[in-house]
């Protein structure tokens, strides 16, 4: 009897003693396990004599319950006491900055339609929007461009099979269908900004199938060429942030206009790169020209009473222009390391239509 309350303080002070979980288990296998030292006690049962088996027994399962007890109590205690050691290690610092998120950008197409609408937008123009997919009236008859007519040709115009009728319908080869379609839908005057794509087939460094356009259509009773000029003129010098920017209207041909215009800004040119607004060079930017009356009889308005003016120009050529980008087909070969470079913020946008055609 002397030797198990021997055996009772020493598991009990080895209990107490365990300072973590791993040496207490090892104790309780010690004591409690298959040859645990309790456990042999209590198979040793049947050898003691029958008169002591009782209370032997009684004694050895007090043991068992006291040392498993104690087990279980300071398990609880060193998890606790683990629990505090692992928060005070792994403490949050809510003063460090936050991780660099991988922010998307807004791709210049966007960004350079965006600038655009909201320049025009400002002088009062609004937008508009036509189907990718048109017929040849809108893009080609309606606009002053007969079936013979060899503007045709030049416009390697994508046709579509033909239809139940034998009509075959086109992708667009400019946005000035959407002229056509806002004086059909509509009454004069007209102030308005068609932003979209447009196709022709071709393919090199300066030109894609798929491109984009921006129309200009005002029409009023009183609408005429110096109009037509001072509108240009803001519109390029706002969109190159060039107060002084030269700008040159020469003389050119279009069906749908007459007389038409080319718009050419001033630059230098230096070993292939240019540099807008200073020098004695030019570069074309875009087309315009008074409304063909033809174009606004073909609409059902009457030319003796309203006139306007149009314009095109390319997105691309523009944005290629303002922020150097030297290869059109980059614009669509979604590579991000391109996108992260020539790509703006979200911030940057100055128009509420970032969502147009789109
Ligand atoms: N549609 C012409 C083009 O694609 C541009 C243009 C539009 C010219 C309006 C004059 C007036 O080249």
């Amino acid at each position: 009897m002397d030797d198990l309350e021997a055996l009772r303080l020493k598991l009990n002070e080895a209990v107490q003693e365990a300072q973590d979980s791993d040496a207490l288990e090892a104790i309780r296998v010690d004591a409690l396990g298959k040859k645990g030292q309790i456990t042999t006690l209590m198979r040793g049962l049947s050898n003691i004599a029958p008169e002591d088996r009782k209370a032997s027994g009684q004694a050895f399962n007090a043991l068992k319950s006291e040392i498993t007890k104690a087990i279980e109590i300071r398990q609880t205690t060193l998890a606790d006491i683990e629990l505090d050691a692992r928060l005070a290690a792994d403490r949050i610092d809510v003063t460090l900055p936050s991780r660099p998120e991988c922010d998307g950008c807004i791709h210049p197409i966007s960004q350079t339609i965006d600038e655009v609408v909201a320049i025009l937008g400002e002088m009062g123009l609004s937008v508009e929007a036509g189907p990718d997919i048109e017929d040849d009236w809108h893009n080609f008859t309606a606009l002053n461009i007969p079936s013979d007519h060899p503007a045709r040709q030049e416009h390697d115009t994508f046709y579509l099979p033909s239809g139940p009728n034998g009509e075959r319908k086109v992708l667009r080869t400019h946005t000035s269908p959407v002229q056509i379609r806002t004086m059909q839908n509509g009454n004069p005057p007209f102030r308005v900004i068609a932003p979209g794509r447009t196709y022709r087939c071709d393919y090199d460094a300066t030109h894609s199938p798929m491109f984009h356009q921006i129309e200009g259509l005002v029409v009023d009773e009183n609408t005429h060429m110096g109009h037509l000029k001072g509108c240009l003129i803001e519109f390029c010098r706002a969109f190159f942030r060039v107060d002084d920017l030269p700008v040159r209207f020469r003389p050119s041909y279009f069906p749908f206009t007459e007389p038409s215009a080319e718009v050419d800004i001033g630059c230098t040119r230096e070993g292939g790169a240019f540099k807008i607004g200073h020098g004695d060079d030019w570069l074309e930017i875009l087309g315009c020209g008074m409304v063909n009356p033809n174009v606004l009889k073909n609409c059902g308005i009457n030319p003796d009473k309203y006139q306007g003016f149009a314009f095109g120009m390319g997105v691309e050529r523009l944005a290629m222009l303002k922020y150097g980008i030297p290869d059109l087909r980059t614009f669509y070969e979604s590579d991000l390391r391109w996108l992260r470079h020539f790509g703006f913020s979200a911030l940057d946008v100055p128009s509420m239509v970032g969502g147009i055609n789109r």
